[in-house]
């Protein structure tokens, strides 16, 4: 795709207005309900989307990769050690001379100006597909899956733990969505405070707390995530004692019997999360992995 016109971009979930965020919400159910009934539709036939990826991940590449054959296209690797990228080429070379040969740019970095910056020089659509800041592609299967249990968003949510990229993504879909949050951190790794101004201008705010008992007061879902994300492993043994003081850990003792509980994953079982709890009922992490695939399909065709 070489023509003038602007491609959109999925950067930040307030990308979207909130009107297409429920459409897009509403076409990956819908293309979940057809693949569910075994119906793959080719709507991104012959097209190509090249994922590039400076940190591991299991259930981003592998969704957006299925997603495409599912959709009749084809997706394309590149790993820290494939391109040039990270080896000396420029982002912004990058971009460009991808945007000649791809339809789509998937990218998951660890400086959110790099991805910012992929979005500015290509001149294909491109796709957060996490940062150091952000996780919007997460959001739209975390949003999905809330809809898909409590319609409408009918639902009073906790987020207990770190304020970090996902929490913060999270912060701002549920903002768009008016979803009930309350958000407990430890003071030091609260949100930041502009996450928490834009949510206030996109819609209901959440509650921000410190103390994690209250947060989860009355909750239908507890939603976590690690507490030691990707390329913060020597802040390690500061941030786990500072969890474990202030009882953040997700567990039996913290929830209410019929609290429902979601995790990003990749889960750390023993240290934001117990065992028994991802290995409950309560747990919606499976589904909401799923749910990766249907929105991306949803966003991928939106934004062709
Ligand atoms: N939740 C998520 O993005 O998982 P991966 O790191 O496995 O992609
Ligand atoms: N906060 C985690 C999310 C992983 C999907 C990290 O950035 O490592």
């Amino acid at each position: 795709m070489t023509d003038d016109t602007e491609p959109r971009n999925f950067v930040d979930i307030d990308d979207l207005t909130t009107e297409e965020l429920h459409a897009v919400l509403t076409r990956a159910t819908d293309l979940k309900e057809r693949e569910h009934r075994g119906k793959h539709h080719p709507l991104l036939s012959g097209q190509t989307l090249g994922m590039i990826f400076e940190k591991p991940s299991t259930r981003t590449r592998v969704s957006f990769e299925t997603g495409m054959t599912q959709l009749g296209g084809h997706a394309i690797f590149l790993g820290p050690d494939d391109i040039h990228l990270g080896h000396g080429e420029p982002v912004k070379d990058t971009a460009r001379a991808l945007s000649r040969y791809v339809d789509l740019l998937m990218a998951r970095v660890f400086d959110h100006a790099d991805v910012q910056e992929l979005a500015e020089y290509a001149t294909v659509p491109v796709v957060n597909g996490l940062t150091d800041d952000a996780h919007p592609c997460q959001t739209l299967a975390d949003l999905l899956t809330i809809r898909e249990r409590f319609g409408d968003f009918e639902a009073d949510v906790a987020w207990i733990g770190d304020g970090n990229n996902v929490a913060q993504s999270f912060v701002l879909g549920a903002a768009m969505v008016d979803l009930d949050l309350t958000v407990a951190t430890p003071p030091e790794y609260a949100i930041d405070d502009a996450v928490l101004d834009r949510a206030a201008e996109l819609g209901t705010p959440p509650e921000v707390t410190t103390d994690p008992e209250a947060a989860v007061e009355g909750a239908d879902i507890v939603y976590t995530d690690v507490w030691v994300s990707m390329g913060q492993e020597d802040q390690r043994a500061e941030k786990l004692e500072r969890f474990q003081r202030g009882g953040f850990q997700v567990s039996d003792d913290l929830l209410d019997p019929d609290t429902q509980v979601m995790h990003c994953l990749p889960a750390h079982r023993g240290e934001e999360i117990t065992d028994e709890v991802m290995e409950s009922d309560r747990a919606l992490v499976w589904d909401q992995a799923e749910n990766r695939l249907h929105a991306q399909k949803g966003l991928m065709t939106w934004l062709d």
